[in-house]
C-alpha cells in the first residue's frame, strides 16, 4: 500500500533506488582477492561467485527493470581488479565499460551512485600486503585517479564501502584465532575487533580518494558505514543498565563509530543497516530464541534504519545522510514488502525530526552472491542461476509505487 503521507514527507530530489556491488552480480571477477579466497580449498566462503548474475553483460536489463519500476537511482560499484588487473596496467576497455553504465543510467533518468571499492581488491594488492602494505594508500589513490575521467556527470561517489566490515573481514582472513574455523562457529561476540591498522589505512585511503575526486565538478564524495544498531541492554537493575551502556560505547567505537567520526565534514555519508545487536555488560547478546529471523539469521527488525540514521547524525553532525543499503534476506517477498514499509516509516520519522536524509537505496536490486552463499535472497528481482533470467518480485513494484507516490 502506498501511503498518502509520502507526498509531503520526502524532500524534492530525494533519491529512490536500489544498490548492488560488482563482485556480487557481475560474474568472473577473476583478478580479485575474493575470487582467490572463494576458490581456495577449505575456504571460509563455502560457495563461489562464478558467473554470479552475469550483470557484467546484462546491466542494461537490470537498469531497465529498475527504471521501469519507477526508481530513479542505482548504486553500483566499479571493480578495481578489472580496471587494474596487474599493478599499473589500467584497462581502457574496462573503464569504457563502466562509462557506458554511467551513461546508461543518465539516459534512463537514473542517478548513478558509484562505489569505488566494495570489499574486493585486486589479488596483487592483497599479495603486496593489502591495506597495511607499504604503498596501500597511494596505490588506491592512483586507481581512483584512473577512474576520474569516467565520472563526468556523476553526483554521488562512495569511496569505500563499509570500511568497518572490510577491516573485520581482513581480521577474518588473517587472524590466527579465526583462520581455519567453520563459518557457523564464528559468533559476533567472539570475533576480535576490526584491525586498527587496517582502519587507519582505510581512513587515509578515503581521504586520498576524496582529494582526487574533488577535481570532478559537481561530484559529492563520502563513504558508507555498516550501522549495526548496537543497543544497550535495558535492565531493571540500574547498575546493569549502566554497565551495558558503557560496554556498548566501547564495543561500538572500534567497530563502527570511529568510521562515522571520520566522515564528519564529508559531502555525505552512506548509512547501511539491516538489524540490531543488543549489548549487555559483557558484550553482545544473541537475539531471544523466539525473535523472528531472516535467512541470514539476523533478527527481523525493520526499524533498524531509523536508529542507524539517528546514530549516524549524532556522530557526523551536519553531514548529509544517504541510505545506501537496507534490506532483508528472505524467500517470502510479502515479508520483504512489510520490512520495506517498516523501514520507510522509520526514514520518514527521521525526516520529520529534521534529519537531512537525501535518499533511500534498497539492498539489493538482484538476488546475488552473498559473500560465500547463494542462499540469502536480498533481491527485489529473482535471478535464475542457470539462464540468468530476471523475474521482478512484487517488492520491486511496491518500492517503485512508494517512489512515485512521493514524487507525485
Ligand atoms: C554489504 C553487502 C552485503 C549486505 C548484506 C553489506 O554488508 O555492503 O555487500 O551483501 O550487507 O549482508
Amino acid at each position: 500500500m502506498t501511503q498518502p503521507a509520502d507526498r509531503t514527507a520526502y524532500p524534492d530530489g530525494f533519491l529512490w533506488g536500489a544498490s548492488t556491488s560488482a563482485h556480487q552480480i557481475e560474474g568472473n571477477n577473476v583478478a580479485s582477492d575474493v575470487w582467490a579466497l572463494e576458490n581456495r580449498p577449505g575456504s571460509l566462503l563455502t560457495e563461489r561467485s562464478g558467473d554470479a548474475c552475469d550483470s557484467y553483460h546484462r546491466w542494461r536489463e537490470d537498469l531497465d527493470l529498475l527504471a521501469g519500476a519507477g526508481l530513479d537511482a542505482y548504486r553500483f560499484s566499479v571493480e578495481w581488479a578489472r580496471v587494474e588487473p596487474t599493478p599499473g596496467q589500467v584497462s581502457k576497455a574496462e573503464l569504457a565499460h563502466y562509462r557506458r553504465m554511467v551513461e546508461g543510467c543518465l539516459e534512463r533518468g537514473v542517478t548513478p551512485v558509484v562505489t569505488l571499492h566494495h570489499f574486493t581488491s585486486p589479488l596483487w594488492f592483497r599479495q603486496a600486503g593489502g591495506w597495511t602494505g607499504p604503498d596501500a594508500v597511494e596505490l588506491f589513490r592512483s586507481y581512483v585517479r584512473a577512474v576520474l575521467p569516467i565520472l563526468d556527470g556523476v553526483e554521488w561517489v562512495c569511496t569505500v564501502n563499509e570500511p568497518n566490515m572490510l577491516a573485520l573481514l581482513t581480521t577474518l582472513v588473517t587472524n590466527p584465532d579465526v583462520v581455519g574455523r567453520e563459518r557457523s562457529e564464528l559468533r559476533a561476540d567472539e570475533l576480535p575487533p576490526p584491525d586498527d591498522a587496517t582502519g587507519d589505512a582505510l581512513v587515509a585511503a578515503h581521504r586520498a580518494a576524496r582529494e582526487e575526486l574533488a577535481a570532478v565538478p559537481g561530484l559529492r564524495s563520502g563513504w558508507t558505514v555498516a550501522n549495526q544498531v548496537f543497543q544497550p541492554l535495558v535492565s531493571d537493575d540500574a547498575e546493569t543498565s549502566a554497565r551495558a551502556a558503557a560496554a556498548t560505547r566501547e564495543w561500538a567505537w572500534s567497530r563502527e563509530d570511529r568510521y562515522l567520526d571520520a566522515a564528519k565534514g564529508d559531502d555525505f555519508v552512506g548509512v547501511q543497516s539491516y538489524t540490531r545487536t543488543v549489548v549487555g555488560p559483557d558484550g553482545p547478546l544473541p537475539a531471544p530464541g523466539d525473535a523472528p529471523r531472516t535467512e541470514t539469521g539476523w533478527e527481523y527488525y525493520p526499524e533498524s534504519i531509523g536508529h542507524a540514521l539517528r546514530h549516524t547524525a549524532e556522530l557526523v553532525g551536519d553531514t548529509p545522510l544517504l541510505v545506501t543499503e537496507n534490506g532483508i534476506a528472505t524467500s517470502d517477498d510479502a515479508q520483504r514488502v512489510a520490512y520495506l514499509d517498516g523501514a520507510l516509516d522509520a526514514v520518514r520519522g527521521a525526516l520529520a525530526d529534521g534529519l537531512d536524509v537525501r535518499g533511500y537505496l534498497h539492498w539489493s536490486l538482484l538476488d546475488n552472491f552473498e559473500w560465500g552463499t547463494w542462499d540469502a535472497h536480498f533481491g527485489l528481482v529473482a535471478v535464475d542461476r542457470d539462464t540468468f533470467a530476471r523475474t521482478p518480485k512484487p517488492s520491486l513494484a511496491h518500492l517503485g509505487a512508494r517512489a512515485r507516490a512521493a514524487r507525485a
